[in-house]
């Protein structure tokens, strides 16, 4: 039977993947945002993971956005792709999982197989969505309709590394859908596949990637810390101890976005519920969560030991992003290091050309400066460099200089200025 595929959740990671796949396959995409579905059909993608003329290569293969039902009732393989965040608690949200497994469960036809790409903690794919596909299609789980389970591992921004590119996991709900899984991807990724032995490993692969990477930067973030009390550069330390050949080479910084500063949650929440407590994920998690306040109580006190006055001083902060090049203020810690900079009654501007500024588009609440500092009259007593966007590393010294309040103050949480006042 011809392949008709559906992916639920165009966002970072279901775009890319659907363009990826429209290029074999007859591909519908779905999303329950309307703006978002009317945006691609104009050939525009807000993530800026595709360009116009991909979209429009995929609209060429056949390729059609939709959120409404019936359009993806036609559809054998469903591919879903929604966000799996935490809420305010850092309990495991998995609400869009099981609404979109409701969405799929009402169109579910005989011999159809559901395929989940989201992050989660290992059995949330089958005691969780396939639970709700059942409820809502009155078919039976590996009888009628059955399940996979390929993790995503792009990483937005990033132009070079793009879905196709990346080496990907697949599993499967039985021993010949994990075959079919494999072969459906390794139709797309050039990288090849690997195809794990089961659901759960192949979710418990994807969760311990990002928190492997989280300990390692907290444990980078409290070297940080130390060396800072010791009047040691970390970064140099960092390029010394990289000379052997099994050192872990990692930055100190703000762990942000929707992944590391998140996932690891996923995977501490299930093991609490089984009873183990896990010590070092979560003092890691802390660790990183608590780097913005340091470097906003290092700038105040690097600001009174140039004699200048706290209250009502100009800060401004550059860049709001979670990372380098890329519109995604979600789960940004640079928020943190102006919501303690303003603790202390300062002024604090964010400016980053990145974000889109209308906040019912990027449901960020923070006010953001519409026009570029450097070429406005105001003076600042401190800036503090919070992301590396390429338009950031191209300032110079001077630059600096002119929208400075007397001696320029440098805070430079990226490593990307020659001789700032502050490096993390
Ligand atoms: N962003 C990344 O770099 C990245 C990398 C690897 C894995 N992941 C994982 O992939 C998943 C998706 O992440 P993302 O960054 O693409 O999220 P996203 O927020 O960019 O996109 C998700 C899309 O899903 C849509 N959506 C939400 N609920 C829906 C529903 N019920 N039905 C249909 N559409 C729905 C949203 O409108 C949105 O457009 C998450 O589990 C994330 O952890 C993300």
């Amino acid at each position: 039977m011809e392949k008709k595929l559906c992916v639920i959740g165009l966002g970072y990671v279901g775009l890319p993947l659907a363009h990826a796949f429209s290029k074999k396959y007859k591909v519908i995409g779905f999303d329950i945002n309307e703006l978002r579905i009317e945006e691609l059909s104009n050939g525009f993608d807000r993530t800026l993971e595709l360009s116009k003329e991909q979209v429009e290569e995929a609209k060429k293969n056949g390729m059609t956005f939709s959120n409404k039902l019936e359009d993806i009732k036609d559809c054998n393989i469903y591919i879903v792709t929604v966000p799996t965040p935490v809420d305010s608690k850092n309990k495991p949200d998995l609400t869009p999982l099981i609404k979109s497994s409701a969405t799929i469960g009402k169109v579910l036809s005989k011999g159809d197989i559901v395929i989940y790409e989201s992050t989660v903690y290992p059995g949330v794919t089958e005691e969780i969505c396939v639970p709700e596909l059942e409820k809502t299609s009155g078919l039976k789980f590996n009888k009628d309709f059955f399940c996979g389970y390929s993790p995503e591992r792009i990483n937005p921004g990033d132009k070079e590394h793009t879905v196709s590119k990346i080496l990907k996991i697949t599993s499967g709900s039985t021993k010949e859908i994990a075959d079919v899984v494999d072969k459906l991807y390794q139709s797309i990724i050039t990288a090849g596949t690997f195809k794990a032995t089961s659901i759960k490993v192949a979710e418990a692969a994807k969760v311990i990637e990002n928190t492997q990477r989280d300990v390692n930067i907290a444990l980078v973030n409290e070297l940080a810390l130390i060396f800072d009390t010791m009047g040691i550069d970390t970064n140099e330390v960092i390029e010394a101890a990289a000379t052997k050949w099994n050192f872990i080479k990692l930055k100190p910084g703000l762990v942000g976005g929707h992944c590391i500063g998140v996932d690891p949650y996923y995977l501490t929440f299930r093991a609490e519920e089984l009873g183990y407590t896990p010590n070092l994920i979560l003092g890691a998690r802390q660790i990183n969560n608590a780097m913005g306040k340091y470097i906003a109580e290092k700038t105040i006190k690097i600001l009174i030991d140039n004699d200048k006055k706290i209250k009502n001083s100009n800060i401004l902060v550059l860049g709001v992003t979670f990372k380098e090049n890329c519109p995604d203020v979600r789960n940004t810690k640079v928020i943190d290091i102006v919501d303690e900079l303003r603790k202390y009654g300062t002024n604090v501007d964010i400016y980053d050309p990145w974000v889109d500024l209308s906040e019912e588009k990027t449901h960020f609440t923070h006010e953001l400066m519409a026009k570029n500092p450097f070429e406005l009259e105001k003076k600042y007593d401190a800036i503090v460099v919070a992301v590396a966007h390429d338009e950031f590393i191209k300032l110079t010294k001077e630059d600096y200089k002119s929208i400075s309040n007397g001696k320029e103050i440098l805070i430079d949480i990226k490593g990307i200025l020659e001789n700032p006042d502050w490096r993390l």
